[in-house]
């Protein structure tokens, strides 16, 4: 089995873990009005939602008279008290509507039949994050990769040729967030600064390196987007061409791999 097919099968066992686990420990269906449903009512549901704590995951399951109710969830308190149904942020009309709380905070439901919202069909609860579970952080825009690694020079490594050895070289080369770039040679001869600015790149200014290496294999990660630079430090050797520059891109994640990556930083936020 491949490393690929490994992490993969990992990942799945992750997703239906977590799904399982929010499924059983927390999920609660509330069916609201109990055994009256979803009716015109005395306090407008207060009561019934008394001592009830509503977390995230939890559904409501509205039931009740199609032909004269709905269900319009608006989106906030004053539409409730005016009975404004006129800018809804959904509507359910089935007569046994399950919605599903999905974000904390204060939710409002009413019939959009006037007379019946004013009679008390209407809803506010208050939805939190269920405390016996830990809140997962949030979905990162983007997260490291595991990505290539390119010896620079390939088998030339790093070294003076001819003045544009390495613009050539890294020209026909794609890199992404995440890759690295691994300089061998010969550290009695050379070193790899890693410096901020073009203009220092031009004029192979070694005065403000960003970052210095000289063990003569050096693997550096490249982290962060854009422009990377790097020279050499010795005498002659950046302006007779001993100088890269590369571009690296954000990569572009399938939804699926976003997901999984989550999930692991999920997992090791928690152990
Ligand atoms: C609103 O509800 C009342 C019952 O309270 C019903 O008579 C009326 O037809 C309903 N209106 C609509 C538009 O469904």
């Amino acid at each position: 089995m491949s490393t690929t097919t490994k992490i993969f099968r990992f990942m799945l066992v992750m997703i239906t873990t977590f799904t399982v686990l929010l499924s059983f420990c927390s999920a609660t269906v509330y069916k609201v009005g109990d055994s009256d449903g979803w009716t015109a009512k005395d306090g407008m549901y207060r009561h019934w939602a008394e001592g009830k704590e509503f977390h995230v995951g939890d559904s409501l399951v509205f039931e009740y008279d199609r032909n004269f109710n709905d269900v319009t969830q608006v989106s906030g308190a004053l539409e409730l008290e005016y009975c404004d149904s006129s800018t809804p942020k959904a509507v359910y009309n089935t007569g046994n509507d399950v919605v599903a709380l999905k974000e904390p905070g204060y939710h409002h439901f009413m019939s959009s039949n006037q007379s019946q919202c004013v009679s008390g069909q209407r809803l506010e609860v208050l939805v939190v994050h269920d405390p016996s579970l830990p809140t997962p952080p949030p979905l990162p825009r983007m997260i490291l990769p595991l990505g290539k690694i390119y010896t620079v020079g390939d088998s030339k490594g790093w070294n003076v040729y001819e003045s544009d050895f390495y613009n050539k070289w890294s020209e026909e080369k794609e890199f992404h967030v995440g890759d690295s770039l691994l300089f061998n040679y010969d550290n009695e001869v050379n070193d790899v600064l890693e410096i901020s600015g073009d203009l220092e790149f031009k004029a192979c200014d070694p005065t403000s390196p960003v970052a210095v290496h000289k063990t003569g294999h050096d693997l550096i990660r490249l982290a962060e987007p854009g422009i990377h630079y790097f020279i050499s430090s010795k005498t002659g050797h950046c302006e007779a061409g001993l100088k890269l520059r590369v571009v690296i891109s954000v990569p572009k994640l399938s939804p699926i791999d976003r997901l999984i990556r989550w999930l692991r930083t999920f997992r090791v936020h928690h152990h």
